[in-house]
């Protein structure tokens, strides 16, 4: 696995990553003991940034997780997210509150001090007003977290982010269907040091090509509920697209894959491909997608010409169909 860092003077970490989001009941169901597995599967790939939330699984992912490491006496660098449960979201988020997440996120993470505490998606006008970054340092001096990050929306969003004094990374939806980030977003995340961990590289699960208009999901699947943005951001399922719509434009990609990988492969290489680009954070279901997932950092890059041609791809086929904030 080859590593690369995350924010200036952040942590070096394998470049793909693990998303937790599916440990706990949010996409159906996948038990502590399989959770196991896809870590200990992961790890013994090379793959030592797990990404997580407070909200995942009503807390189950954090437990997991916690248990996972501590149990095994194993390390890795641990992100976990505050800001969407019920007692903040949308409007009610204080420093008294942060400060009881970051308790709860280190009881149940066994740990004392959170590796990276990322804002969770919050409103643009708690972000604009700043106090809460000021709360992030607090946290920060007294030694509770190492540092902080946030986890946005939209490019409008991660700009007003990327002004905070110590801000350690940005996460962004960021994949093949969704490459708008990458002309303003990251060149300025570089120049400011901020590192960029991309969220949903394969369009939760799109773009491996596996799908059809007429796959069905669990009723506890976001990929259900929230497939026309019900329950959340529409964007963070299907990086905003129907699913056949998405489904149809994967098929078109398919003939462009390489020989030699995968068209989930195909996905996240392009995604490593950008420098800004610190780490991706494929969730996983199985321990064959995390080894999938994690051999992609071997693979060669694109060439050039294919690169030219999923532009081409995004901007005249797909960019028109995204629905929500972006
Ligand atoms: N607001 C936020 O901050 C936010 C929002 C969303 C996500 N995230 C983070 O980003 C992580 C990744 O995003 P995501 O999980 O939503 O989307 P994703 O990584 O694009 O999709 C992950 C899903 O795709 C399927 N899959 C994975 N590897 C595969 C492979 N090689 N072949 C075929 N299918 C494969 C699996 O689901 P099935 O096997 O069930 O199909 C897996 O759970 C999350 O886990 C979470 O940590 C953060």
């Amino acid at each position: 696995m080859k590593t690369r860092t995350l924010g200036q003077d952040g942590f070096t970490i394998g470049e793909v990553g693990l998303g937790c989001w599916q440990f706990g009941g949010d996409w159906g169901a996948i038990d502590e003991g399989t959770a196991d597995e896809i870590l200990s599967a992961s790890l013994a790939c090379g793959v030592d940034f797990f990404d997580t939330a407070n909200v995942y699984g009503g807390g189950r992912s954090e437990e997991w997780i916690g248990n996972f490491l501590s149990g095994r006496g194993e390390s890795a660098v641990v992100a976990t997210k505050y800001g969407r449960g019920p007692e903040a979201y949308p409007d009610k988020h204080t420093e008294a509150g942060l400060r009881q997440a970051i308790d709860e996120s280190r009881r149940r993470l066994r740990v004392a001090t959170i590796d990276l505490l990322q804002l969770h998606c919050i409103p643009i006008s708690v972000l604009r007003t700043g106090d809460i970054f000021d709360w992030l340092r607090r946290a920060q001096s007294d030694g509770i977290i190492r540092h902080f990050g946030a986890s946005v929306e939209t490019v409008e969003e991660g700009m007003l982010c990327l002004g905070q004094q110590g801000l350690l990374s940005l996460q962004v939806i960021f994949n093949l269907f969704r490459q708008k980030p990458a002309a303003e977003l990251f060149p300025r995340a570089r120049e400011a040091g901020v590192g960029i961990i991309a969220r949903l590289p394969l369009a939760s699960g799109l773009l491996s090509g596996k799908f059809d208009a007429s796959t069905k999901f669990p009723a506890t699947d976001h990929r259900n509920y929230n497939r026309d943005g019900q329950a959340f951001n529409v964007g963070e399922t299907f990086a905003g697209l129907t699913l056949a719509k998405g489904a149809e434009l994967v098929g078109r990609l398919k003939p462009l894959v390489p020989s030699g990988m995968t068209m989930a492969q195909m996905a996240m290489r392009w995604i490593l491909d950008h420098e800004a680009v610190s780490v991706i954070i494929p969730g996983a279901s199985s321990v064959a997608q995390a080894r999938e997932n994690a051999a992609v950092s071997a693979l060669p890059s694109l060439p050039g010409s294919l690169r030219e041609e999923l532009a081409r791809f995004y901007r005249d086929e797909v960019h028109g169909h995204i629905r929500g904030p972006y």
